[in-house]
């Protein structure tokens, strides 16, 4: 199931360019493109015609050109060209979804037009701010994405599938504190005067122990921002003073593909050295390692679980944020799936 009033991230800014884009949201195909001034566009990758992908068309201009016959189609989805006829037949045109570009990415709205406020996409900032060095990318995980926000919840499997970047022995053992905010979550864990873990001990050049934070937000549907750092133990950073430390924001966007697929997301911020062309390599590198990891686990979670449908799984004491997370976006979807029925609007079930 999925919450269709939201915005999510469809595409990094440089993926959708002069030629059409195809990418599935939360099930529906979907195609964007580029105007000439250089705004997105995205509508329903079908020809109202003949059903062909207008993904597989081009880009003339202002409009869509379906690749088969010749229809053309413009930003708003209407019709505007039927080669060879003067007329366009009546009801000829094809859903368009309302776009955003910001934070480096195009944001899409699955939910009716109308209510789409563009006020309302996720404030990513770290990704388009200055005094931020951002690296980022995006795996195809092929696993619900809801597994992604359990997992990015969940510090206790640091120790286990991270330890030769972001885990140490000490995260399992350090229980962490959630709050709920309205309909995001907070997850707080300290790790106090251990040694720092192997990607943050050559990001920072520590010698010594860390005291090192873990500051996770989830917002729903899926979008996950974790501040996460360390500084020489007992400099301060308890007490909110960070100088002798390395801050970063690791950002995951999580995106339905399919009930079993995510485009998943992922950016890695920092604040410090942001001219160190090497730094910035150590840290995309060691991110994109860390997060392929975590495909793998899912990945394998997912085939389990696919191949053992319903089979009984028992929670742990750290499964508490996961859970609650997944109570929030189950409210949000079945209000959402309340709406529809009370409004007449045939039931969507992805
Ligand atoms: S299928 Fe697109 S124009 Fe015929
Ligand atoms: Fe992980």
């Amino acid at each position: 199931m999925f919450l269709r009033k939201a915005w999510y991230l469809a595409a990094w800014r440089e993926e959708v360019t002069d030629r059409p884009f195809g990418r599935t949201v939360l099930g529906e195909r979907l195609v964007f493109f580029r105007t000439r001034d250089g705004s997105p566009k995205a509508v329903a990758d079908r020809c109202p015609h003949r059903a062909f992908p207008l993904s597989m068309g081009t880009v003339e201009g202002d409009h869509l050109r379906c690749g088969y016959h010749g229809l053309a189609f413009d930003g708003a989805g209407r019709c505007v060209e039927v080669p060879g006829q003067s007329t366009i037949p009546p009801g000829c045109a094809v859903r368009a979804f309302p776009v955003v570009e910001r934070w480096q990415g195009l944001w899409v709205w699955m939910g009716p037009a109308e209510d789409a406020d563009p006020a309302s996409v996720p404030e990513i900032a770290w990704l388009d701010t200055p005094g931020w060095v951002t690296s980022r990318g995006k795996f195809d995980l092929r696993a619900n994405y809801q597994r992604l926000v359990d997992n990015l919840l969940d510090f206790s499997h640091l120790q286990f599938v991270h330890e030769r970047t972001i885990g140490t022995d000490a995260v399992a053992e350090i229980p962490s504190r959630t709050e709920r905010r309205g309909t995001s979550l907070h997850v707080q864990r300290w790790i106090v005067d251990r040694p720092p873990p192997p990607l943050f001990a050559r990001a920072g050049g520590f010698n010594g122990n860390v005291d090192r934070w873990m500051n996770c937000d989830c917002h729903a549907p899926a979008n996950v921002i974790l501040d996460i750092g360390c500084a020489v133990a007992g400099s301060g950073a308890l007490d909110g003073d960070r100088r002798r430390g390395i801050e970063i924001r690791s950002i995951h966007l999580v995106t339905p593909e399919t009930a079993t697929s995510t485009h998943y997301f992922w950016g890695y911020a920092r604040n410090f050295a942001r001219e160190d062309a090497a730094m910035t390599e150590l840290l995309a590198n060691g991110a994109r390692a860390t997060f392929a990891e975590d495909v793998a686990i899912l990945e394998a979670q997912e085939r389990r679980l696919t191949s053992a449908r319903g089979a009984p799984e028992v929670d742990i004491n750290g499964d508490g944020a996961p859970i609650q997370a997944r109570r929030i976006l189950g409210a949000l979807i079945a209000a959402e799936t309340a709406g529809q029925r009370r409004d007449g609007a045939p039931e969507r079930v992805s």
